[in-house]
């Protein structure tokens, strides 16, 4: 398999931004820019990752004007459903048409404490309920000068990979977390060596096959006008965008890099 027959995916991670009125708003806006520019929407998927109480408004938009974008949630309960207060199943996401969840954001490892083995069992949560976990894994400045830019996400990667099965579909996105809303985006060469050993990850844990179908992603401070460079690399097949997806226009322009890289 050729490195770019995986079809570029640009995610949308809005974090605690846009409520549901505003994201309806967003998404109606964005489909309509992609629209007036004759963007082809077959070449790079895309997929949005509102909060939670945006998901079922979104999915109805989606739904009846057939806007070709994929669903996500920004994250699951380990469990799957009694007395959990405040959480949320993977089955309710599954049944709202949700394809796919973002787990393990350094975000969430920061402020709510989720370890490995929270990551590791939100993984398992997401693929009983047939959700395509988008594992997240990066390390800090700390991380960075004390062991390399890629040992903490490897390490991350194959925890988080115990118990999965050759076959299920996962993505990956390596978020450097001092790239992440800092400006400072990791240069695509930084980010093609990691990616290249997050895929050598996958490679040994869940076999051949599934390194070179599984689309592994780069997130930290990507905009418009850095985007090329990342998807140029042979093993970056998308990005995770996280303030740079709360702007139409620029968030157009990144699904539209082919257009302005002749990637
Ligand atoms: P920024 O694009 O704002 O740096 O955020 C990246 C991110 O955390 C996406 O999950």
């Amino acid at each position: 398999m050729g490195v770019k027959d995986r079809t570029p995916l640009i995610a949308g991670n809005w974090k605690m931004n846009l409520d549901h009125l505003q994201a309806v708003a967003f998404v109606q806006k964005l489909h309509w820019a992609l629209k007036d520019a004759k963007h082809d929407f077959e070449s790079v998927d895309v997929t949005v990752f509102p909060p939670f109480t945006d998901l079922r408004s979104v999915q109805t938009l989606l739904d009846a004007d057939k806007i070709p974008f994929g669903l996500g949630a920004q994250d699951l309960s380990v469990h799957d459903s009694g007395a959990y207060t405040g959480e949320i199943s993977g089955a309710f996401l599954k049944r709202l048409d949700v394809a796919s969840v973002i787990i393990g954001h350094s975000e969430r490892r920061e402020y709510h404490a989720e370890g490995d083995d929270v990551v590791s069992a939100k993984v398992q949560a997401a693929l009983r309920h047939g959700l395509v976990p988008v594992i997240c894994v990066g390390e800090t400045s700390e991380d960075l000068e004390k062991y390399g830019a890629s040992a903490v996400p490897v390490g991350q990667l194959e925890k988080a990979l115990e118990g999965v099965a050759a076959d299920a579909e996962i993505v990956v996105a390596y978020e450097p977390v001092w790239a992440i809303g800092s400006g400072q985006a990791a240069t695509p060469q930084q980010a093609q060596e990691v990616c290249q050993k997050l895929r050598d990850v996958i490679a040994q844990r869940l076999g051949e096959d599934a390194a070179a179908k599984t689309r592994v992603l780069y997130g930290g401070s990507v905009k418009a006008s850095n985007i090329a460079g990342f998807l140029r690399e042979p093993d970056v097949d998308g990005a995770l965008v996280g303030g740079a997806s709360l702007k139409v226009d620029e968030f157009a322009s990144i699904i539209r890099f082919q257009k302005h890289v002749g990637v």
